[in-house]
């Protein structure tokens, strides 16, 4: 037996001032993006801000239903937005946030195990990773490569 250790690697900020122009530029949208979900049930408003290679920036929100399961997370409704505006154009960075009671979140926001998945098809279907920035009030997490937040994935390669 042998054991095998699977290590991610995280930049962390304590302010979006400490970040790169593109990031804060990001952070920004997805913050103004936030404000535009329709999160009447958990009052958990997330916004997803990304930029595509061809220098586009696409935002997203989550939208909730009353049936529970039809509701759609804001990082899918951004990249399947980018999918479907821009189809076979890569993400290079995307950024995401959460408010509650109008106010961001202290820690960096988590992903969705779904979301993730979704990470990995965009990164495979790329055949390049893009990053991702997880702002929280009072901490960001950085991560050069978004499929990083889903060890040992499941991809197309396995079918
Ligand atoms: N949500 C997102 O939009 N993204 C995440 O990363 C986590 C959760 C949404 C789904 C639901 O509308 C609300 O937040 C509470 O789970």
């Amino acid at each position: 037996m042998k054991q095998v250790e699977i290590n991610i690697n995280i930049h962390a900020y304590e302010a979006v001032d400490d970040l790169n122009p593109q990031q804060q530029e990001l952070v920004n949208a997805a913050i103004d993006a936030a404000k535009s979900a329709w999160a009447p049930y958990s009052g958990f408003q997330v916004g997803a801000a990304l930029v595509l290679e061809n220098g586009e920036t696409v935002i997203g929100s989550n939208q909730e239903n009353a049936a529970f399961p039809s509701g759609m997370c804001a990082e899918r409704v951004a990249l399947y937005q980018a999918g479907a505006r821009f189809p076979g154009v890569a993400v290079v960075e995307l950024a995401i946030v959460a408010l509650k009671k109008g106010e961001l979140i202290a820690h960096p926001v988590a992903p969705c195990g779904a979301c993730r998945q979704v990470f990995v098809e965009t990164e495979h279907r790329a055949k390049k990773p893009f990053s991702l920035v997880l702002a929280g009030r009072n901490q960001i997490f950085c991560l050069d490569r978004a499929t990083n937040l889903l060890p040992l994935a499941f991809n197309a390669d396995e079918l």
